[in-house]
């Protein structure tokens, strides 16, 4: 980590006028929550052509169910860890206005953001596709999958964006309203490979937003918005931007 890249990055944290976040799978990985890309990540263990989409959901729910029974799994005892943590006392501080996380795992909530934009949809929640009731996933046993309606024996399915279902209307755009209002992003363990998300650090940029990146490695958006690059753990750096605040 740069010490000196740090505190920079803090000074602008510090004198924004309206500091956001876009959070990606690479905050809850030190909560033991995998990410999706690398050699670690979820779909190369699982392919995305076989479990991401809603049309092979449709097709096979069994299956699908299978990997996300196994994702509940690994949900249920995921605790926030100190990058969430820290997003949490920003916010607490004003420094931070809003988190945009493309995270189904409630764990920004638990740490206790209040302001908090769930772009991908909330995993703790089942819809039933056939009566569209939705039901806390602890009220539902996974003994047997697919799991179905309680009421209707219709298919439930997790209330989270597969590939090709739209982002929550609601979500969308109060995200884009985000990103068009404020004058830092901090852009925290995301590829940003995925779109709409990854349009919002772009959308920050285009009105001279400074773009803060932490992460393990560079992404597309690095070179392409000069963002400032802060390389290593979300659990190491965030921390040290609220010791700095
Ligand atoms: P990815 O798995 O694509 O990217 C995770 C990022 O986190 C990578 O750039 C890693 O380098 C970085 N990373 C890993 N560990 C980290 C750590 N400890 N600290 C900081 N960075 C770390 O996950 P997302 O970008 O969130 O969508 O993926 C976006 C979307 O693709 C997901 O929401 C999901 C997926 O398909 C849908 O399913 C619709």
């Amino acid at each position: 980590m740069c010490e000196e890249r740090v505190r920079k990055a803090a000074a602008l944290v510090r004198s924004s006028r309206h500091a956001i976040a876009l959070t990606g799978a690479g905050i809850s990985v030190e909560s033991g929550i995998p990410a999706f890309r690398g050699t670690q990540g979820l779909w190369n263990k699982y392919d995305p052509a076989e479990y991401a989409y809603i049309s092979s959901f449709l097709a096979n729910p069994r299956k699908v169910w299978g990997m996300l029974k196994e994702l509940y799994q690994i949900m249920e005892n995921a605790l926030p860890n100190p990058a969430h943590h820290a997003l949490a006392e920003l916010e607490k501080m004003g420094r931070l206005k809003a988190v945009i996380t493309q995270n189904v795992d409630g764990l920004h909530e638990k740490a206790g953001n209040e302001r908090v934009i769930e772009f991908h949809g909330r995993g703790d929640i089942l819809v039933c596709l056939s009566c569209s009731a939705q039901y806390p996933i602890e009220k539902i046993s996974l003994g047997t999958i697919p799991p179905l309606c309680p009421r209707c024996q219709g298919l439930l399915k997790p209330d989270v964006v597969f590939f090709g279902e739209p982002i929550p209307r609601f979500a969308l755009e109060e995200a884009f309203k985000e990103a068009g209002l404020c004058d830092l992003v901090l852009v925290v363990g995301t590829s940003a490979q995925v779109y709409p998300a990854a349009e919002l650090p772009y959308q920050a940029a285009s009105h001279r937003s400074t773009i803060i990146e932490i992460n393990l490695e560079e992404t597309e958006l690095t070179h392409s918005l000069k963002t400032l690059f802060l390389q290593g753990p979300a659990s190491q750096i965030l921390p040290r931007l609220v010791e700095e605040g």
